[in-house]
């Protein structure tokens, strides 16, 4: 505040800054060209417990229900999600004349945006400090003409730093996923990203478990290598769904490098989730238009 300030001016930046401090800031707008039906976040409260993947597997799924579906890669600095779809090298195109950004289509149509497709090259480190990233973000979904899209998944950068937040609190998100895999700490992680939910007051739909078994090659046997699964217990005690788990399969991650899994993912991996996401979008529509 300077000294040239009008006691008007004092006062509406008063009022600013404690609306700022109440409500948090105000929400990312959306474009006359994006016409995004539900906003849907993949979050786990650590990194490495295979987010990006959970999230290119509901995508996949979303799509092979024939809903237009379109990913948002809000890792920002450690993006994964256009190499999984196969568009390594590939680029964002900017319309000269609306001065948007058109999201890259996946092979099945997925419409995909991350800052690995408006970077030179995929392996440029992005050396961005927390407001840059941000604007990114806002950039993500103000300057982007996202067309027609029934649920935009968002990839969100692992734990609760400055992105994460942003996403939170300036996305509209209709709901969130947790992933989580059956380590040590689960139970604390799971809190620490449903209480982040709770009090951004963003509903979760519930927990899904990757890496929770694999199965013997040889005798088909189910092998828990990180011990047994704790998606019921940690779900129960989280008051949140489980929403199913997810084998460790070599296959799965080889697609993943070798960019297909729209077509590698095996149908209806996830496709509790995917219920869950798909009734819940329903009957949030069906209460609006009552
Ligand atoms: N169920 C699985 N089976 C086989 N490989 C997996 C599985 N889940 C994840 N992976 C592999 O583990 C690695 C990490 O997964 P992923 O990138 O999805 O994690 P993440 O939570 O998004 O990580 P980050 O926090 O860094 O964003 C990837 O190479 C992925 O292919
Ligand atoms: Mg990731």
């Amino acid at each position: 505040m300077t000294n040239s300030q009008t006691p008007s001016e004092d006062e509406k930046l008063r009022k600013e800054v404690e609306q700022t401090f109440h409500h948090g800031p105000d929400k990312f707008n959306q474009n006359a060209f994006s016409h995004i039906k539900h906003v849907i976040g993949v979050v786990s409260g650590k990194g490495g417990v295979g987010k990006s993947l959970v999230c290119g597997l509901l995508a996949c799924e979303l799509s092979a229900r024939k809903t237009k579906v379109a990913i948002l890669d809000a890792d920002i600095t450690g993006p994964s999600i256009p190499k999984m779809f196969g568009l390594s090298g590939a680029r964002i195109v900017v319309d000269p004349q609306r001065e948007m950004m058109i999201p890259a289509p996946s092979a099945h149509g997925i419409k995909i945006v991350s800052t690995n497709l408006v970077l030179e090259h995929e392996t440029d480190p992005v050396l961005w400090r927390g407001p840059i990233l941000m604007g990114v973000l806002r950039q993500f979904w103000e300057e982007v003409e996202w067309g027609d899209v029934d649920y935009l998944l968002i990839d969100m950068p692992p734990g609760t730093g400055d992105v994460a937040l942003t996403v939170f609190q300036q996305i509209p998100l209709d709901g969130i996923v947790i992933v989580t895999s059956p380590q040590d700490l689960v139970q604390m992680v799971v809190t620490k990203a449903v209480n982040m939910a709770q009090q951004m007051k963003v509903p979760v739909y519930g927990l899904i478990e990757n890496m929770s078994y694999l199965v013997c090659p040889d005798c088909g046997r189910r092998i828990e290598p990180f011990g047994p699964s704790q998606l019921t217990k940690a779900a129960h005690q989280a008051g949140v769904e489980a929403l199913g788990e997810l084998p460790i399969d070599p296959a799965l991650a080889a697609s993943c490098d070798a960019g297909t899994i729209e077509d590698a993912a095996p149908k209806g991996l996830l496709s509790a989730a995917v219920d869950c996401i798909i009734e819940t979008c329903a009957a949030s529509d069906a209460t609006k238009s009552s």
